[in-house]
């Protein structure tokens, strides 16, 4: 569904990515681990056109939002992201939930909410979409009216997804979930990414917490100072000496 080649981003003379590839397929969850500065973040802001990629390209793959509607002549989608401005790639269904719970702290949580649809043109399809976000967070469902940047560090890490799924997207980028999250509430959070794969949506997962990421993902890789130096099955990766030493702790 999503395929980087060779991918460079550089802040000014700064060479953040130096050659990323990865893949990720239809249904799976990928995480993305690797320490501070490592360029997970990077890698997530040049996928969703944030940041202009300076070489090397990035492929999105799909069938159409109409495949299900019968046209028989629909086209799988395969466009090249790194040459569209960024509102283009969420458009075509890459959303991404920002690193540090980035909500609009001003808004209620419904607005906050309302913001993730606001491309949108099936308000039949927005209320279906808000009931799914109230059931994995019933939490945002008693808050609606609560300025955002008043709750609790985890219920905007809560509403800072719930507002990427309100845009009904096809993959999801999500920057460190867990970040700044009690234990309890990091297995929660998880727990939910779980569910959400398991209801169909493909998830792009960046995270620190190498141990809980490698648990939910299909497959992963790890980055250090913008290249990846391994990848494969996450279990493989898990059980991996080089990880458990760097990144799990162990
Ligand atoms: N706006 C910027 N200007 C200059 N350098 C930047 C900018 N943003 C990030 N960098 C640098 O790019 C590198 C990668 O940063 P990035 O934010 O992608 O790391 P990360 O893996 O997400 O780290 P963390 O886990 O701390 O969020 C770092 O060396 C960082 O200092
Ligand atoms: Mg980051």
């Amino acid at each position: 569904m999503l395929i980087l080649d060779s991918v460079h981003t550089y802040y000014g003379h700064i060479h953040a990515l130096k050659g990323i590839s990865l893949t990720v397929n239809k249904g799976e969850v990928v995480t993305l681990i690797g320490s501070n500065g490592a360029g997970k973040t990077t890698t997530l802001n040049t996928i969703s056109g944030v940041l202009p990629t300076r070489a090397g390209a990035i492929y999105f793959q799909d069938s159409p939002r109409s495949a299900g509607d019968g046209s028989p002549n629909a086209r799988d989608i395969d466009i090249r992201l790194d040459r569209l401005p960024a509102h283009d790639v969420a458009r075509l269904g890459v959303s991404q939930s920002p690193e540090g719970r980035k909500i609009f702290a001003r808004l209620t949580v419904q607005e906050n909410l309302a913001m993730g649809a606001f491309a949108r043109s099936d308000p039949e399809g927005v209320l279906h979409d808000l009931e799914r976000v109230f059931e994995l967070f019933p939490r945002l469902k008693e808050r609606l009216s609560q300025p955002g940047g008043t709750l609790s560090g985890g219920e905007q890490q809560m509403l800072a997804i719930g507002r990427a799924l309100m845009s009904s997207p096809r993959i999801l980028l999500l920057d460190e979930p867990s970040m700044g999250l009690a234990p309890l509430l990091v297995q929660q959070i998880f727990q939910i990414i779980r569910e959400i794969n398991a209801q169909g949506m493909t998830i792009l997962l960046v995270e620190q917490n190498a141990q809980a990421a490698l648990q939910v993902a299909d497959r992963g890789y790890v980055l250090e100072t913008g290249n990846i130096v391994l990848s494969g099955p996450a279990g493989d990766l898990l059980a991996n000496p080089q990880v458990a030493e760097a990144y799990l702790g162990i």
